[in-house]
């Protein structure tokens, strides 16, 4: 009964049909397969951004590497969350791949950082003095790290902030379809609509074998980002089995499935945790994740017989005061069921 991770699910059917239907005969390589230029377009279509530079790699970290690699110079500060993946999970990839440009730390609940937590940052950056790291782009993460999410409304302010002081802004979309799913919004709605310049488009978390795509809404960065893909070792040889991955992911709302599949039953457990004694969330969950205090006695319970999931904070031991609340996270992956949250529930409960 995993609940550690979106990564500890299986790969969606579809997407192993298309690899597999990919895995005929020859294609040439490097993305010049006969399927690329389809997966390409159809995430234009998508993003209904027929000017977008489209390029798929294989990891969220490079996605996002990548991205902030065009965006930002070696000397520039980049604007993201003290939690946010690039800065906590990314082993300084963002760093490397810009040249050396500074992380520059927001604070904010949830995760998410607010046009004045943001304001304040790039203030204390004082951009055109030669002494100082310079202003570069802001970088969001939506769903974010702690399962929260940005309303459209929230990102146009903190596009409004960037913008006032001429930055550009990225979003850390590894579960970018859960965002869609439960905001009912469009991709473009969450995006270039609401002042996002670039993306990386999540496929892994949510069904496919390993693909993500960064897409930028111009191509003035396209030919760079191509070359620093191949510098930086993201260039698959056998590209076609991202592109038929990507292509199956978003043939028909396929990629929208799983994450409204995963909500809800993220929906469900939250459901079940709320009549439990002693569990308080942390963040209200709105995706498929949920940040939630358990007494110890419940983590034990659960553990023992089996149950993944992470614990947080400093004291996680299982054998201590049972009544002492103990924060977990607990994910849904798209291919999880009724039974096994209930399951879980089940446990929770002692019954
Ligand atoms: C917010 C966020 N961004 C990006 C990633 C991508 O990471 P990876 O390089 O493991 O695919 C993850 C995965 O945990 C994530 O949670």
């Amino acid at each position: 009964m995993n609940f550690a991770s979106d990564n500890a699910g299986p790969a969606a059917p579809e997407i192993m049909a298309a690899v597999i239907a990919a895995n005929e005969g020859s294609a040439m390589p490097y993305g010049n397969d006969p399927v690329r230029d389809g997966a390409i377009q159809k995430i234009r279509d998508l993003f209904e951004a027929p000017e977008a530079s489209v390029h798929l790699v294989a990891t969220g970290t490079a996605a996002n590497a990548l991205a902030l690699s065009v965006l930002a110079r070696p000397w520039e500060a980049i604007f993201c969350h003290r939690a946010a993946h690039i800065e906590a999970d990314e082993c300084g990839a963002p760093e490397f791949y810009t040249g050396g440009a500074k992380l520059a730390l927001v604070e904010g609940v949830g995760a998410k950082m607010t046009p004045e937590a943001l304001r304040k940052a790039i203030h204390a950056k004082g951009g055109g003095d030669v002494h100082s790291v310079q202003r570069g782009p802001v970088s969001i993460t939506q769903i974010t790290e702690e399962g929260a999410v940005y309303a459209l409304p929230e990102i146009e302010a903190l596009s409004d902030v960037a913008r006032e002081f001429g930055l550009q802004l990225h979003l850390d979309g590894a579960r970018f379809a859960n965002a869609c799913a439960t905001l009912g919004c469009t991709p473009a709605e969450m995006t270039w609509k609401a002042g996002v310049d670039a993306v990386s488009f999540g496929g892994t978390k949510n069904g496919c074998l390993g693909v993500e795509a960064v897409v930028i809404f111009d191509q003035s960065s396209a030919w760079e980002l191509e070359l620093r893909r191949k510098r930086g070792g993201h260039l698959f040889s056998k590209h076609r089995y991202l592109s038929a991955q990507m292509e199956a992911y978003i043939t028909d709302g396929l990629w929208l499935r799983l994450a409204q599949s995963a909500n809800a039953r993220c929906a469900e457990l939250a459901e079940g945790l709320r009549g439990l004694p002693g569990a308080s969330f942390m963040e209200e969950p709105r995706g498929n994740l949920v940040f939630v205090h358990l007494p110890r006695a419940a983590h034990a319970r659960a553990m023992a017989a089996g149950a993944k999931y992470y614990l947080f904070g400093e004291d996680q031991a299982l054998d201590g005061d049972p009544e002492t609340p103990i924060l977990c996270r607990l994910v849904c992956d798209w291919s999880c069921t009724s039974e096994k949250v209930q399951s879980l529930l089940a446990l929770f409960r002692g019954v």
